[in-house]
């Protein structure tokens, strides 16, 4: 008994030491990234995907969850509908880079994935994607949220979740966001990226946060085409109503409230569900200093955005 307690102890000690500080960012192949993102690196880039595995892709807050939820309701919401109340999204549609000492590895959650399809999510930008992916031509859904809500949203998300780096003031994180300082870099390079990548590879559907907010509906009757799916009239209404924000932030397997990394004293994973709170954080002269930063990078007229609805 006593020798097994004594052999946990490190163990647990360095656990809490590795997952219990916050990380330093680091340039990874011209990327920020935290050591939580990138100490899989090899088995994750060996991933070996299926040709009916769907990808989740997004930079950081721009509405991840709620799509990875739309998704396993359309696909297992009739079938399987214990695993709404039984297990987390994180492990529905696993995080494929994510590898904190104290959690399940993404690469290996989503190895034992028992679902077909397999619902995969990531933040990577497009040129960290395992090839596997391509050469499978797998079915991919980016999500794009408008920068200045984007970066209130990672924001408050740095504030709240210990395993990101120290946020500093609103007004530092604002500048290191447009900086590209951020954990998986620049929103700018991210956005453009995936966008770039859609001119070539069909099986790519760039959807935006706003439009869902703006008419959930139609979003998921895209969805729906894009990935051949016709669910009936009720259950897509089904599926709308479960999305809605005030019902998933109430939704303990959907709002990352069983996380202990997460403070939600500081703020909620679920916060504000809103385009345009921005104008909340913003000041005058920060909005003025972003949108002429904005023009200089993002210089592709056909990639717009939305900062109302
Ligand atoms: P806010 O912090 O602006 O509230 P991700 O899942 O990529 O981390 O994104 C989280 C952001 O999506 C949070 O933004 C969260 O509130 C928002 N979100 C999640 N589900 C939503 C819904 N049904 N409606 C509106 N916003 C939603």
């Amino acid at each position: 008994m006593i020798i097994q307690v004594i052999g946990e102890i490190p163990d647990l000690l360095f656990t809490q030491k590795m997952d219990s500080i916050r990380p330093e960012l680091f340039d990874f192949h011209g990327v920020s990234m935290s050591h939580y993102f990138t100490n899989n690196w090899e088995n994750v880039q060996n991933f070996q995907a299926r040709p009916d595995d769907i990808v989740i892709a997004t930079y950081p807050k721009a509405g991840t969850t709620w799509v990875s939820y739309i998704l396993d309701l359309l696909y297992f919401g009739q079938t399987a509908p214990e695993r709404q109340t039984s297990i987390p999204i994180y492990e529905r549609v696993p995080f494929l880079e994510t590898a904190r000492v104290a959690s399940k590895k993404g690469k290996d959650l989503a190895d034992k994935l028992p679902t077909s399809p397999r619902l995969i999510k990531t933040h990577f930008p497009i040129q960290f994607v395992p090839k596997s992916f391509w050469e499978q031509n797998c079915r991919i859904i980016y999500v794009a949220r408008n920068a200045k809500d984007n970066v209130v949203s990672y924001y408050h998300f740095d504030r709240m979740n210990q395993a990101q780096p120290e946020p500093g003031d609103w007004n530092s994180f604002f500048h290191r966001f447009m900086e590209g300082k951020m954990v998986f870099g620049s929103w700018y390079d991210h956005v453009n990226g995936w966008w770039k990548k859609k001119q070539t590879y069909s099986n790519l559907h760039y959807m935006f946060f706003e439009d869902l907010l703006e008419d959930t509906g139609r979003e998921i009757d895209k969805l729906c085409s894009f990935l051949g799916l016709s669910p009936s009239v009720e259950e897509k209404e089904i599926v709308a109503g479960k999305v809605q924000f005030d019902n998933i932030k109430k939704n303990s397997m959907v709002n990352y409230s069983t996380l202990s990394v997460m403070d939600y004293n500081i703020s909620p994973f679920m916060r504000k569900g809103k385009v345009g709170d921005w104008r909340n954080h913003f000041t005058v002269a920060q909005n003025e200093e972003f949108d002429e930063d904005y023009k200089k990078k993002m210089k592709d007229h056909t990639l717009q955005f939305r900062t109302e609805i």
